[in-house]
């Protein structure tokens, strides 16, 4: 049987209060969107079918280059969440498997919907359902006697009775399209809020003669929909810790799991230790024995086994290779490569620079584009000048090369092997292998100075 899942997706969001749709608002870097996406592509659907309605150019432009196809539906007016699911129904076969997901609910989990899947066929409509402490504000599960699921009431058209009732349905279903095709077409928008209900499949099914089996979610967090900031916050909140207690799981020492942001994915090797605050984002690879300090930021980049990452440096792009110190307070631009045993010091920015083992940036400098060998000294203040306001031009320091304190290289520059530049060098000319070049004005000294009288 084909199976087709609908998103959806066309609500305002307007507690939101935001000009950017509620769906791509992000939940640990990425939209809560492309988090449903992920979760409905895993179970390797034949379509996914996007409802789309406000903002929905906004939308589009996101998932332009989304991996798996969408077939975009429109809905231009918000007539309930029937009216939605019915307008992506001219999309979908026969005699094919339609499951309901909501671009809201970032962290449903691909099991609770492999089980809806499976509880529902051409006899069966499947819900998603949970007991809440407070249901305020959900639709309730009606059961009869027997315990079967006989209806869904909206909150706003509940009676107390109906009201008391802890069961919710989470908004999760799946049915057959065969019947969604029968039903779609008899709900009716006879209810407090005038909308044509999806919920009221329930009562259409079972007067139809169908079963409606429930099943549950592993967690609440699973099925919780956010409407606001302050849910998608808490929500958040959650969902790090659980990332959080996995790293300590798997043998990551935090001393605090509630105090790591991993907007990505971190992959992390033995005896790793990641101290307070810490923000990983992308791709992050980290090696064994690797330790990082508090407040460090590291995006898409590679650390090498063994490295230690002081207090309140950011890291993006960079290759990072076994045994180096960087920071405090280091700043490590695109196209940063560290050889082995490399030492980047404090308020040192480094961009598309490729720095050989052993050397050492220690204080305070900028080294872009620049290609610097192995043990190489480049003392506090060195600047490389790459760019002269139109084009960058590359700085190259053989092995073994000491730079003095306060020198600019002027790119494009080569300094040979083993050369020395006295400090406060403005070096414009290329250095040969083993000269020492000192490009600054003359100390002149003056005997019987007399100091200027005040006027
Ligand atoms: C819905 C359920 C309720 C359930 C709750 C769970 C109905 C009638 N009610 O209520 O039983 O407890 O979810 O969170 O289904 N949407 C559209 N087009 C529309 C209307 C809604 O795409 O015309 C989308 C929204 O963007 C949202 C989702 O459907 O992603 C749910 O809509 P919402 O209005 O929030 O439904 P609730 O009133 O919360
Ligand atoms: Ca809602």
């Amino acid at each position: 049987m084909e199976l087709h899942i609908v998103v959806l997706a066309a609500g305002k969001g307007s507690r939101m209060k935001s000009a950017k749709p509620k769906v791509l608002h992000e939940l640990a870097g990425r939209p809560m969107l492309e988090h449903v996406l992920d979760t409905a592509q895993s179970l390797n659907p034949n379509c996914i079918h996007l409802v789309v309605g406000h903002e929905s150019e906004q939308i589009k432009h996101y998932f332009a280059g989304y991996p798996a196809d969408l077939n975009w539906v429109y809905q231009n007016e918000q007539l309930g969440t029937g009216h939605a699911v019915a307008q992506a129904i001219p999309s979908i076969p026969d005699k094919a498997q339609v499951l309901v997901l909501y671009g809201d609910v970032p962290l449903i989990a691909q099991n609770s919907l492999q089980e809806l899947v499976e509880l529902a066929d051409d006899q069966t409509l499947a819900l998603l359902t949970v007991e809440m402490e407070d249901p305020t504000g959900y639709g309730r599960i009606v059961r009869n006697i027997a315990d079967e699921v006989v209806a869904i009431v909206e909150q706003k058209d509940a009676n107390d009775e109906q009201l008391a009732i802890p069961e919710i349905n989470t908004g999760f279903m799946a049915a057959s399209s065969d019947n969604l095709k029968a039903w779609l077409p008899q709900l009716s928008s006879d209810n407090a809020q005038g909308e044509y209900y999806l919920t009221d499949l329930v009562a259409l099914a079972v007067n139809d003669g169908k079963e409606v089996e429930a099943c549950f979610p592993d967690s609440l967090e699973e099925v919780q929909g956010v409407n606001d900031r302050l849910q998608l916050c808490e929500l958040e909140c959650w969902y790090q810790s659980q990332l959080g207690e996995a790293l300590l799981r798997d043998g990551v020492t935090l001393f605090d799991p509630n105090r790591i942001d991993i907007r990505g994915t971190l992959t992390a090797g033995q005896d790793v230790t990641i101290d307070l605050n810490c923000i990983f984002v992308g791709d992050v690879t980290v090696g064994d024995n690797v330790e990082i300090g508090p407040n460090c930021v590291i995006t898409n980049s590679v650390i090498g086994s063994g490295t230690y990452i002081q207090a309140n440096s950011v890291i993006e792009d960079s290759v990072i290779a076994a045994e180096c110190t960087i920071g405090p307070y280091a700043r490590l631009r695109p196209g940063t490569k560290l050889a082995a045993k490399a030492k980047i010091g404090n308020f040192v920015e480094t961009k598309k620079a490729d720095i050989g083992e052993g050397s050492k940036i220690n204080h305070l400098s900028y080294i872009g584009d620049a290609e610097i060998g192995r043990d190489v000294n480049v003392g506090a203040g060195t600047i490389t000048c790459n760019y002269d306001g139109v084009n960058k031009s590359k700085t190259s320091l053989k092995d073994g090369v000491f730079i003095g304190s306060n020198s600019s290289l002027v790119a494009p520059v080569t300094i040979g092997e083993d050369a020395t530049i006295g400090a406060g060098s403005v070096v414009t000319k290329d250095v040969e292998k083993e000269q020492l070049a000192v490009a600054r004005g003359k100390q002149v000294n003056i005997s019987n100075w007399k100091k200027p009288n005040k006027r």
